[in-house]
């Protein structure tokens, strides 16, 4: 018999898979849109999709500030740091703001990587205010070393490490009578079983 997810859902953590349904059985890992374009650094690829709209939205948005970065580096040292001044607090809050979002899935699943990537986590967070912290101390650091840095690192952790939990949860995801895939409690209890 087919399980349904009725009264099973988790009531604090949004867990609608329904992108997973649009997914390729497996992800690649091909990122980048190929001849660098000035307008857009990173280009959004199926392969990235986690199947979670939010998780998805989260990343598209960081996305989309890496790109808004790399369009603001014009050489021009001057604008480039008004530039960065009026966008930082805005950028170092919504890494922080994904990242709880991923653990806060991570541990409502149970998923058992949840310490090794949350370490991870702080460590790119320290990592980050320490580069901002560098560049506005006036040294040598670029905008768009500033933007190369993020861009690699959250490529190869999207393409890496969140994958790892995006497996996870597609392996506990259930079809609900809808149709659709969700993670609910009877899943994850099943998981430790
Ligand atoms: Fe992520
Ligand atoms: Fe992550």
């Amino acid at each position: 018999m087919e399980k349904t997810t009725s009264n099973n859902t988790f009531k604090n953590v949004d867990v609608d898979m329904s992108n997973l349904l649009k997914l390729p059985e497996s992800g690649g890992s091909s990122y980048y849109s190929g001849e660098v374009e000035k307008t857009e650094l990173i280009k959004w690829a199926p392969s990235f999709s986690s199947g979670i709209k939010k998780v998805d939205d989260q990343h598209k948005e960081l996305i989309n500030l890496i790109n808004d970065m790399f369009n603001h580096s014009s050489g021009d040292q001057k604008k480039e740091r008004e530039y960065f001044t009026s966008i930082v607090h805005q950028l170092i809050e919504y890494v922080k703001l994904h990242f709880q979002t991923e653990e806060k899935l991570m541990l409502a699943t149970n998923f058992p990587d949840y310490k090794e990537h949350k370490t991870e986590h702080d460590s790119f967070t320290l990592h980050v205010i320490s580069v901002v912290k560098n560049y506005t101390g006036n040294n040598r650091l670029t905008l768009l070393d500033i933007t190369k840095f993020l861009k690699d690192w959250v490529l190869s952790h999207v393409a890496i490490s969140d994958q790892k939990y995006f497996v996870y949860f597609r392996k506990i995801a259930v079809r609900g009578a809808d149709g659709k895939l969700k993670i609910t409690r009877e899943s994850v209890a099943n998981m430790r079983k």
